[in-house]
């Protein structure tokens, strides 16, 4: 039996890039065997390389060694082919295969290395549990699908990389093991061994330290950078993801923001040769919450929300009537051409909406005689009149209501937006829609704790309108904040930072945190502002996102070589795992949480 062994060929061409250009070229291959056909005294190996596949040809007409080695080959077998490049005869073209016209004719066959039965086959659209592929992700990632999303993210990454150097930015490293950030997620912590008692934290983004390069004089920074964030995990979101970092000083924010759309749409056209109309809309959050009741809407299609508060506010529906004057809203939607859906369907949607928060969902069918609901003898027909107007009502649609405090009416109503947006099958999947959503609020009132939060971090700029109101009304105050948005995702976001002492130090207080606390918390920052801070601002890509959505798939783990799982563990090296009691007695920690070591 032949030996796996050294290898003696060295490798002359790609099997996935061979023409009938190549016809009549003696080449050199290597790769994986894919798959092996015998058909009694002619063996047909299907082999793989990075580039691709092409068919080998073995009988023993062409080699003898060679079809004794082809003989004993298997799935997965490690090969190198010395052969000719030929034509295939017409009748034996495949014309599945790129390099479906020809074939390679072993005249040596060399087995490199064997392979035990794989836990799935080594091709596209496999139907297998996610956790086998992760527990065996050097296979997954060995399919040719999954080396194409990490071709495209490796161009992606090369491309940003361009970009912001042509545009001056210098791309700087920062610390992994640091201080606790701002960007309000729990912190990964490391026990410092030389340190009893105290830990590191890893950063969850390196804002304060972007921030301090521009305290610096680099005046644009950018980092592609690991960050990670102890949070509920959902498929767009990983313990550890990657970020497109960036800052800079001295730039007017549409100036900013416009150069952030040309990455983006250069990116689209160079990777995906998909033209992305410039620039980019641009949403109030207000209104984004309001017509698409989210604040990363997805505009590939309509379906919006209309506010028909002021229209029912008098009307005799009770349920209409304690919303409105409880101060809440009522909001709804023109399910377009559904007046025809079922009881159970229309209950269906009922279900999902109580799913989602709402008391109950209202409904409306409009019809050649008129509104069709169980509570249109409510309403006057003045009243029904206004709402078909506002809501753009027309014969064989269906349209929905949610009464309830707004936050629930915009979530309820948002999420059903979409439900009907896939099912109707109103969403493009080849077009991809990029908006700004501006006009954030600086703050938010933290109900369980009674007091203002920032609403991003603390270090983001009031809108200079805004700035008095910052303690008087902080409700009112809007940030120079802003997200980018496609698909339904947020795929970004920043704003531009507080420099000035005066007015990050009315947003301290409007925290509630005094000057000292602020100094125990964010010291060096604070210090170094004093220092002549430039007036700068940034904004983050969530790298992982924009790769998943320009791959058209639908998790972010399609995109990290060796993501986690829901329960932020690795299944392919078991991480995290236990330490030993050695190191437990280095790091001062004992594993009932105690500190040790005093
Ligand atoms: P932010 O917290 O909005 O901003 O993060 C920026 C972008 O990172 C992506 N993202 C994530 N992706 C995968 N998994 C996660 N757990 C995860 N969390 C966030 C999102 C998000 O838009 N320092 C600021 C940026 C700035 O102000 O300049 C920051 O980190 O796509
Ligand atoms: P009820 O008066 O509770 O029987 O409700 C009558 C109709 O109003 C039902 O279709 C309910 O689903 C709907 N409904 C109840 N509460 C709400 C609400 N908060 N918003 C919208 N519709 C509601």
């Amino acid at each position: 039996m032949a030996q796996a062994g050294k290898e003696s060929l060295t490798r002359t061409a790609m099997c996935g890039r061979l023409t009938e250009s190549d016809i009549g070229r003696e080449v050199v291959l290597s790769g994986w065997v894919q798959r092996r056909r015998d058909l009694g005294g002619v063996i047909f190996l299907d082999l793989r390389d990075r580039s691709g596949i092409v068919q080998v040809v073995s009988s023993q007409e062409f080699g003898e060694a060679a079809f004794a080695v082809a003989d004993l080959v298997r799935n997965e077998y490690v090969i190198s082919v010395r052969g000719d490049v030929v034509a295939r005869d017409p009748e034996t073209v495949n014309p599945n295969l790129e390099t479906g016209t020809i074939e390679v004719r072993a005249r040596e066959v060399e087995l490199l290395n064997r392979s035990k039965p794989t836990p799935f086959p080594i091709e596209d659209g496999i139907d297998v549990d996610e956790s086998v592929r992760l527990r065996f992700r050097y296979l997954d990632l060995r399919r040719p699908e999954m080396q194409r999303t990490f071709l495209l993210r490796h161009r992606a990454m090369q491309q940003v990389r361009r970009f912001l150097d042509l545009h001056g930015f210098m791309e700087i490293e920062t610390p992994m093991l640091t201080r606790r950030t701002p960007e309000g997620a729990r912190d990964y912590l490391v026990p410092s061994r030389v340190h009893p008692g105290q830990f590191y934290a890893l950063p969850q983004s390196p804002q304060l330290f972007k921030q301090l390069l521009m305290v610096s004089g680099f005046e644009r920074y950018f980092q592609i950078v690991r960050c990670f964030r102890d949070e509920d995990l959902r498929a767009d979101r990983q313990p550890e993801f990657t970020q497109i970092d960036i800052e800079m000083s001295f730039m007017p924010l549409t100036e900013f923001q416009e150069l952030m759309e040309r990455m983006m749409a250069e990116l689209f056209q160079e990777l995906l040769g998909v033209t992305v109309p410039l620039p980019f809309r641009r949403i109030p959050y207000d209104e984004a919450m309001l017509r698409y009741g989210s604040d990363k809407p997805d505009l590939r299609f309509g379906l919006e929300i209309r506010d028909v508060t002021e229209m029912v506010k008098t009307c005799g529906f009770r349920v209409f009537q304690s919303a409105v004057n409880s101060g809440g809203a009522v909001r709804g939607l023109n399910a377009k051409g559904c007046g025809g859906f079922s009881r159970k369907e229309i209950d269906d949607l009922g279900a999902l909406a109580g799913q989602l928060g709402a008391k109950g969902l209202a409904w409306m069918v409009i019809t050649e005689e008129g509104v069709k609901s169980p509570i249109a003898k409510f309403f006057t027909d003045e009243e029904l009149g206004a709402i078909r107007r506002e809501l753009g009502a027309e014969v064989g649609d269906l349209l929905l209501f949610v009464a309830d405090r707004p936050e629930i009416c915009a979530e309820v109503l948002g999420q059903l937006r979409l439900h009907l947006g896939r099912r109707l099958g109103l969403i493009d999947d080849a077009s991809f829609a990029f908006a700004w959503i501006t006009d954030f609020p600086l703050f938010s009132y933290d109900e369980e704790e009674k007091r203002w939060v920032a609403e991003h971090h603390p270090f983001t700029m009031p809108r200079w309108e805004d700035v008095d109101l910052m303690e008087r009304d902080p409700a009112r105050v809007r940030a120079q904040a802003y997200d980018m948005v496609l698909n339904g995702y947020e795929i970004g976001g920043g704003s531009l930072r507080i420099y000035r002492r005066d007015i990050q130090e009315a947003m301290f207080r409007t925290l509630g945190f005094s000057m000292d606390e602020a100094r125990e918390k964010f010291g060096f920052l604070l210090e170094a502002f004093e220092y002549g801070a430039p007036p700068h601002g940034g904004m983050a890509f969530g790298f992982d996102r924009v790769i998943m959505l320009m791959a058209g798939k639908s998790s972010i783990r399609e995109c990290i070589a060796f993501p986690k799982t829901a329960s932020a563990s690795c299944l392919l090296t078991g991480a995290p795992s236990q330490i030993s009691d050695e190191q437990w007695r280095e790091l001062h920690i004992r594993p009932d949480g105690v500190t040790a070591g005093q």
